[in-house]
């Protein structure tokens, strides 16, 4: 991976100290600082990472610049119209497409892990009913490491598998689990006989009073949804349980680490926030008052579901999800949707915009999953708590990357301190 034609030497004091460069199987090459503070005596500062790689990989490959978005190699279009998410669990997890019987017995597996310690049931009911779905995963899947005390020692590769089928089967449930009980109504246990997201689907809208069917179309689009946001490289949730997790903390509370930084709006709650913005937006004729508001530096306001750090032309993810709301809405019947005429409108408006254009702000996976979700009979509540159970897989395939690496050190930033030098501390009388 070193190149030894290439070397980058940073000049500092005088003195000028010769970095190893890495050139990666695709994108930019990298200077590996890891020695300067030896030898220099200096730190880098980049807050934000914009600069910074904080780990080699092979998972996911990611070219802002061209929209491409590639796990273990494959397009993220390529997977979304002829994989499954099962298919794209394996192949995060384990590095290449399963043969038919990997699948099977890979699929077996998830499946026969589907149900929940059943005392866990009474951990759900200690929360309040009008809790975010996002506060009650937090909590449970934290609660993980407090059920299965045979799958927490992540020195043990077999426990470090059977915690990463456990979460990947279990998260639909729990995310499932969350929601009823917002609503007051009974839980239903998970039906193997069902795939993944039509076994999600049928966890969330069926009640016992009544015979639920899944319908095959909807979860052919839960599926693809769940495709779109399984793993995503570096980003801030996948960061987050890198960096507990490089402490030698159990898988369980490293993913409620995760959790919880998905949910802010900049990340995985963009997505409740687009389709709430979408909604108070209303109708097309008050789009330019937003577009203004977005734009004016004083206000706060952002349009959500637009932007990102790391794609600057288009989000790959966001194509397909357009497409997917388009061939949801019309199977249902609802093509007049009048929040897809906004989002439409709103898209169209902000595409031509200069400030959007200088600034490369584009719809991102958020801007349409919304509209889909919400014509699913899903509320704005649980479209990040979707996001969740998706990107798990992503979250369990780097953690075990990162676990399963010798070289792997605790994870410690330094800093730039702009503090106060020391000084003597003075009684309270005399301040
Ligand atoms: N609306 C209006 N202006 C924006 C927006 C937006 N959505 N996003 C960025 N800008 C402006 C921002 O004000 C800044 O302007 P200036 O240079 O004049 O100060 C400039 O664009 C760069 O913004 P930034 O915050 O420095 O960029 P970033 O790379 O740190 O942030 C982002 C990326 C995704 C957090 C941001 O674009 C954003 O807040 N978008 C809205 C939230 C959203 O949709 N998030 C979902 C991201 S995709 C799913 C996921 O990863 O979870």
């Amino acid at each position: 991976m070193t190149d030894p034609e290439k070397t980058a030497t940073l000049s500092y004091d005088g003195k000028s100290f010769d970095l190893p460069v890495y050139s990666p199987t695709a994108g930019p090459d990298v200077i590996d600082i890891r020695k300067l503070y030896a030898d220099a005596g200096v730190f880098t500062y980049d807050p934000g990472f914009t600069s910074t790689a904080s780990c080699d990989s092979t998972i996911t490959y990611i070219d802002g610049g061209a929209g491409v978005l590639l796990h273990r190699g494959y397009p993220i279009d390529q997977l979304a119209s002829k994989s499954h998410y099962l298919e794209v669990c394996y192949l995060l997890l384990y590095g290449e497409l399963p043969t038919a019987a990997q699948l099977e017995d890979f699929e077996t597996r998830v499946t026969r892990h589907t149900m929940i310690h059943e005392q866990m049931h009474n951990f759900f009911r200690g929360f309040r009913r009008d809790a975010h779905p996002m506060a009650t995963m937090v909590g449970v899947v934290g609660a993980m490491s407090a059920f299965y005390h045979d799958s927490t020692d992540i020195n043990d590769p077999w426990q470090r598998e059977v915690a990463s089928i456990r979460l990947i089967a279990k998260m639909p449930t729990i995310a499932a689990m969350a929601y009823k009980y917002s609503i007051g109504q009974p839980f239903n246990y998970p039906r193997n006989d069902l795939d993944y997201a039509a076994n999600f689907l049928h966890m969330c809208f069926a009640v016992p009073a009544e015979k639920y069917e899944v319908n095959p179309i909807l979860s052919r689009a839960m599926d693809r949804i769940f495709i779109l946001h399984a793993d995503h490289e570096q980003n801030a949730s996948t960061s987050t349980v890198r960096l507990a997790s490089s402490s030698g903390a159990n898988p369980f509370a490293c993913i409620a680490a995760g959790i919880a930084c998905l949910w802010g709006p900049a990340h995985g709650g963009a997505n409740q926030a687009c389709l709430e913005m979408l909604k108070e937006i209303g109708s097309v004729d008050r789009i330019p008052e937003f577009i203004a508001r977005a734009k004016d530096k004083d206000d706060p306001f952002r349009l959500m579901g637009f932007g990102h750090r790391v794609y600057k032309n288009f989000d790959p993810r966001a194509k397909v999800m357009k497409q997917s709301a388009d061939e949801v809405l019309d199977l249902l019947g609802i093509e007049d949707n009048p929040l897809l005429q906004v989002a439409k409108e709103l898209e169209r408006i902000a595409l031509q915009d200069e400030y959007f254009a200088d600034k490369k702000l584009f719809p991102n996976v958020d801007f349409y999953s919304g509209i889909i979700l919400e014509a699913m009979g899903f509320p704005t509540s649980m479209f990040t708590p979707i996001f969740a159970l998706s990107r798990t897989v992503g979250w369990i395939s780097q953690w075990k990357e990162m676990i399963g690496d010798p070289q792997m050190k605790i994870g410690r930033p330094r800093q730039l301190y702009l503090g106060e030098t020391q000084r003597d501390y003075i009684d309270v009388e005399n301040r």
